[in-house]
């Protein structure tokens, strides 16, 4: 990450701490230049376990262009995911990697400005929409998943598509067409753009793309906000723009553009990794697949959905779901920046720092996670919950800033296994999946191929 260069272009940041200031704390600084980078990218859990093995639950790492200090375990995620003492800034943590294309997103604010903003657009997460996107979720993933029989596909590749089709409607209100096919395109470019390791819009680039994707965007969402302001739609982006904050004022057309394409970052490359690794988690685990299906015929209805309020019924689905998540959490570390001078783990860390958290370690420590590779959905069963650190399990984050769309992608993923489970047997080709992509958002190299086999009942 470009901390310096980004950190002129903030002033109100603090400034970055000459490398010394952290010579207390174990690590390494890696290759010149480069430092780390390359062998976190290549594999950033291995090279976490061998930072654990050598240094312990704190060290320093060099990597993306600056030094920041790695805290490890559930205790850690507490400390800073909750941050009692208003200690550190996601804003000045994400930002080296999102400002660029996704400025002043809520993960770009902190503190009073960021709880004024996410109460205004909490509304869009309330019972009432939530209802009509179900509705939506459920047409939509119907009309796709009804052809999916007996085709070879790549599953990654699949359920990206349909979520950006699903996103059009729901989260932006656009028919789907040529209109909103442009509007996927220009979103699959800012978000290549954001984890381009080119950080300067120079031609050719993807970040040039990217900040092209991203002016056209704007200038989409800009010329909409009248009419969606006056009418009535019951999208993410037409609820934004009606919702109010505690002044009773309607949020700034800027703030609904920049809030809206945070909110579609956010959602989307999540919502597909989690997808893949159910269904794959499920493809090895055959009886799984039959718990599951059981419980959703056990619903009664027999049209392949699940009406929206029954979703909560499927209990084992949604164990199933926070297993694949603990397995392969979408966020896999958590970036802050300290903003005081702090202690942990018998270090003394100074105002300042580059701070990570890393959700995908947590969810593996053998302490808190016995036979912590075996996918085992019944981990999350209140008996064998009892006891456990509530930080342990953390692919939403925790604290101010968790993940406000967490029950949406809940809902997704439950509407869409009722579709498949109950239509087919998903069939994984042989070694699919076998190896991730850990970057930015884990995704299987080889887009996961399978076939979905229909079930005579
Ligand atoms: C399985 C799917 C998802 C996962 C694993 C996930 C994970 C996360 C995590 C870990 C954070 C907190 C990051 C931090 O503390 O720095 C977060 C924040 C956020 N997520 Fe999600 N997310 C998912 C789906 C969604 C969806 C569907 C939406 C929108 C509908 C969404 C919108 C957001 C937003 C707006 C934030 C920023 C919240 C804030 O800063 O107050 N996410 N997500």
């Amino acid at each position: 990450m470009p901390y310096a260069h980004t950190i002129a272009g903030n002033p109100h940041w603090l400034p970055l701490n000459p490398t010394r200031k952290l010579r207390t704390i174990p690590g390494e600084r890696g290759w010149p230049f480069v430092g780390n980078t390359l062998r976190v990218l290549k594999d950033p859990q291995a090279f976490a376990r061998r930072m654990v093995a050598r240094y312990g639950p704190v060290y320093r790492n060099n990597a993306f262009g600056g030094d920041s200090v790695i805290l490890i375990g559930p205790e850690a995620n507490e400390l800073v995911l909750f941050d009692k003492d208003k200690n550190f800034s996601s804003e000045q943590g994400w930002g080296p990697v999102l400002n660029l294309v996704f400025p002043r997103g809520l993960m770009l604010m902190d503190f009073e400005k960021h709880r004024a903003d996410r109460k205004t657009l909490s509304v869009a997460f309330k019972p009432e929409p939530m209802k009509h996107y179900a509705e939506q979720l459920d047409a939509g993933i119907a009309r796709q998943v009804g052809g999916w029989a007996n085709r070879p596909m790549r599953f990654y590749n699949e359920v990206k598509a349909l979520s950006l089709d699903l996103a059009a409607t729901s989260f932006l209100g656009v028919p789907l067409g040529p209109e909103a096919a442009t509007i996927n395109r220009a979103f699959v470019d800012e978000v290549q753009a954001s984890i381009s390791a080119i950080r300067t819009p120079l031609p050719g680039t993807s970040m040039r793309r990217g900040m092209k994707a991203r002016e056209y965007l704007v200038e989409f969402f800009k010329r909409e906000i009248p009419a969606r302001r006056d009418g009535e739609g019951q999208d993410f982006f037409s609820q934004f723009c009606r919702a109010t904050d505690e002044a009773g004022e309607p949020l700034a057309a800027d703030a609904i553009v920049d809030h809206m394409n945070f909110l579609m970052m956010a959602a989307h490359d999540t919502i597909t990794s989690s997808a893949t690794s159910l269904v794959m988690l499920l493809g090895r685990n055959a009886e799984w697949q039959e718990r599951l299906r059981g419980e959703m015929l056990s619903l009664g209805s027999n049209d392949g959905g699940v009406p929206h309020s029954q979703l909560d019924r499927l209990v084992l689905t949604e164990y199933a779901f926070k297993e694949a998540l603990r397995l392969v959490p979408p966020v896999p570390s958590i970036p802050r920046r300290a903003l005081r001078d702090f202690s942990f783990g018998g270090y003394h860390i100074p105002a300042g720092s580059f701070v990570g958290v890393n959700p995908a370690y947590t969810h593996h420590m053998p302490e808190h996670w016995p036979d912590p590779e075996t996918f085992d959905p019944m981990r999350f069963s209140p008996e064998r919950s009892k006891g456990r650190h509530r930080f342990a399990w953390v692919p939403f984050g925790g604290g101010a800033h968790m993940c406000i769309g967490l029950h949406f992608a809940t809902m997704q993923i439950r509407i869409l296994m009722a579709h498949l489970l109950r239509r087919y047997r998903i069939e994984l080709d042989e070694g699919a999946g076998e190896e991730w992509q850990a970057f930015p958002i884990p995704r299987p190299r080889d887009g996961l191929p399978l076939r979905f086999v229909p079930i005579d009942y």
